[in-house]
């Protein structure tokens, strides 16, 4: 369990992680910090956890991680901000993920590794998936009440302890790095980065969020399927619109938008 008095000494944020909640098992950080949220807890909360019985992933699978190896928390955010933004503050945690671990990369010398963002929400290294991230948000009037984003980042765990939905295509930063990654310092120099890319977000009312999360996508040009709800579609990633959604070019060249959904990568 992440020691929560030698994290707070460390923990070098305004707000972000300075109300924690340490656990050792949850069935979800996620609804654990919707029921912080219907408390009226402060913006900025986050609860880790340790285990998660019943982790969630998007589009209703499951999350699946071994104890005590990787990072699985919640943050507990009031952005200012209506529905149509949600989507952009997730892109936003995506590069601050992506940029967190690139200057951890770099302190400490690793250079031979690729990194990038993928939509909707997840970052990606030598072509495996590293961290995912679940937005829930709790909507008044068309504006957000609350926001909720769960992060399952994988620092430590090893390739055969990945459960059955993430059992292809996961990689652990610590295969990257060649050493263990101390979980505190990574949630620590975490949320300082997101802090202040999220209060820099609210300033510029998300214009620039687009345009950092393309810097670091590699998917323009790449074919994809898209599960739009009404059936399967072959399609190549065309661009992201300015709200965050994906842009898609099909077969026939007619160009279409995903809001939520899946694209399935080929
Ligand atoms: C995805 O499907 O890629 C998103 C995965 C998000 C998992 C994290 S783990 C911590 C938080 N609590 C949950 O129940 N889910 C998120």
């Amino acid at each position: 369990m992440i020691d929560k008095n030698s994290f707070l000494k460390k923990l070098n944020t305004d707000i972000f992680g300075r109300h924690f909640y340490s656990l050792d098992t949850i069935d979800s950080t996620n609804r654990y910090a919707l029921e912080l949220a219907r408390s009226g807890k402060p913006q900025g909360t986050v609860v880790a956890a340790d285990y998660q019985t019943g982790g969630k992933g998007r589009l209703n699978r499951s999350w699946i991680s071994p104890p005590g190896k990787n990072l699985l928390f919640s943050i507990l955010l009031y952005p200012q901000t209506t529905i149509e933004s949600a989507q952009k503050i997730t892109l936003g945690a995506a590069v601050s993920v992506h940029k967190t671990i690139t200057r951890l990369l770099a302190d400490l010398a690793v250079k031979d590794y690729t990194l990038e963002v993928k939509w909707p929400n997840d970052v990606i290294a030598n072509d495996k998936k590293l961290c995912g991230i679940l937005t829930e948000s709790v909507l008044k009037n068309n504006r957000i009440a609350a926001l909720v984003m769960g992060f399952g980042i994988n620092l430590n765990m090893d390739p055969d302890e990945a459960g059955v939905d993430l059992a292809s295509g996961v990689i652990s930063l610590k295969h990257i790095a060649g050493k263990e990654i101390n979980r505190q310092n990574f949630l620590s120099a975490f949320l300082r980065q997101f802090e202040a890319d999220y209060f820099d977000m609210e300033k510029q009312s998300y214009i620039n969020v687009v345009a950092q999360w393309k810097a670091r996508s590699n998917c323009f040009g790449k074919s994809i399927r898209v599960n739009t709800g009404y059936g399967l579609e072959d399609a190549v990633f065309y661009d992201l619109s300015e709200q965050g959604f994906l842009m898609y070019k099909t077969s026939d060249g007619t160009i279409r938008e995903l809001a939520a959904g899946e694209a399935l990568w080929q």
